[in-house]
């Protein structure tokens, strides 16, 4: 039997069925009318960030990443939660602005940032977080075509990566951001050329557990943001340290010590050099803001065995849940969190294959795990399903459609 990863903490059972925010996964089912269906915990979330804020220093602001979750609701929601979003598209930024988020609070980053969505962002007054020199003609030249003053930063490539993390956006040759030893030239050419100067983002990687990785990491970035602002010779007025807080996804991870990166963190701060003295930080999260809080059910609609083996086939799938099945960024298939919903608490019974209803192999939610016995009809949960579920997963694909989604 393979392991499954672990539950994140705050799902009970009630009458033997999964609740999420209050409600049984079936009332929840038939309150959206259908299945597939994503629901997102409005408690779970707020909870959450509250408890994030706790332990990140009083002054730093967190930034939301749209692209982790970009649900109506959730954005809305989110808008009282964070304090800034991060947008990677034209089409982030029209959500964000639909959920009513202020312009003035949105930073756009991203490589291949077409001249209609520079025109829009520097029209809304939303900071632009350049990817090269290139963007920056651009950018300029659409503001003073337009007669708008542009608010630029900067995106670094930084010469470290985060360790340990997921997907690695620094260190090297990468198609993000501007290698760390051209930023000064570019910095001061931009604030020459009468943009409102916004400062540095400095994103080095993705979904890392390890504590002691981020903190090398934030260290390793103040100290970058340092020396490119010295060299750049002008005030920072704001300085992007990334992200990179990771959640438990798969068996063996360990949640993130959050008090641990905050309390080093909080070191850094009390000791930063005049240079700094006067400078905004935040941090840019997406996943772990929003990505234990959701939970995607899908519907048995066949039980099947094929050569001794069972197999539980659903209603939703790859489709919906790409990264559950084992196909965005990671290497090796491991199973996520998933349990059968309606018999939440009954005991492991067998062992089970749980598939999508795409005709593919690729389409596995949970590879021959323990699960109790279930049947066409019940309903099975995929949590961390908050993030990167929706919007990341090819909902086209075989024609199927996109999955529900509830903010409760
Ligand atoms: C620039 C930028 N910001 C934020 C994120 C969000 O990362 P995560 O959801 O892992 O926090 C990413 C992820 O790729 C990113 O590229």
């Amino acid at each position: 039997m393979k392991p499954l990863g672990p539950i994140p903490a705050g799902f009970a059972a009630v009458d033997g069925e999964l609740v999420i925010a209050g409600h049984k996964a079936s009332d929840l089912v038939e309150r959206a009318g259908d299945t597939p269906l994503f629901v997102y915990s409005r408690t779970m979330l707020r909870n959450h960030i509250a408890r994030l804020r706790d332990a990140m220093p009083e002054g730093l602001a967190i930034h939301y990443a749209v692209k982790a979750n970009p649900y109506g609701p959730v954005l809305e929601l989110m808008s009282e939660l964070v304090d800034g979003f991060d947008v990677a598209s034209g089409g982030e930024m029209a959500m964000a602005f639909k959920a009513g988020v202020s312009p003035q609070l949105v930073s756009f980053a991203g490589p291949g940032k077409r001249d209609t969505e520079l025109a829009a962002a520097i029209h809304h007054g939303v900071t632009i977080n350049l990817e090269s020199e290139g963007e920056a003609e651009r950018a300029l030249e659409i503001a003073s075509r337009d007669g708008r003053t542009a608010r630029l930063a900067i995106r670094v490539n930084p010469d470290f990566d985060l360790k340990g993390s997921g997907m690695k956006m620094g260190g090297g040759a990468k198609p993000f951001g501007v290698d760390a030893e051209r930023v000064p030239a570019l910095a001061r050419h931009i604030i020459k050329q009468g943009a409102e100067w916004r400062g540095f983002h400095i994103f080095a990687g993705s979904q890392a557990l390890s504590a002691d990785a981020l903190i090398d990491t934030q260290s390793q970035t103040i100290d970058l943001a340092v020396r490119l602002a010295a060299e750049s010779g002008a005030p920072l007025p704001h300085c992007n340290l990334g992200g990179g807080f990771g959640i438990p996804y798969f068996p063996g991870d360990e949640p993130l010590d959050i008090m641990e990166v905050g309390t080093a963190l909080k070191a850094r701060f009390t000791a930063l050099p005049p240079i700094l003295s006067e400078t905004r930080f935040c941090i840019e999260l997406g996943r772990y803001l929003v990505g234990g809080s959701g939970v995607y059910l899908t519907r048995i609609v066949d039980r099947k065995v094929s050569h001794g083996e069972v197999f539980l086939v659903t209603d939703g799938g790859l489709h919906h849940q790409l990264a559950a099945s084992g196909n965005f960024g990671t290497v090796v298939r491991r199973n996520y969190p998933v349990a059968i919903a309606t018999r939440f608490d009954a005991p492991v019974e067998e062992e089970a294959t749980i598939v999508g209803c795409l005709c593919t192999p690729m389409d596995k939610l949970a590879d021959k795990a323990g699960f109790p016995h279930a049947e066409v009809g019940d309903l099975v949960a995929i949590f961390c399903a908050g993030a990167y579920g929706a919007s990341a997963s090819p909902a086209q694909f075989l024609g199927h459609g996109p999955a529900l989604e509830m903010l409760v």
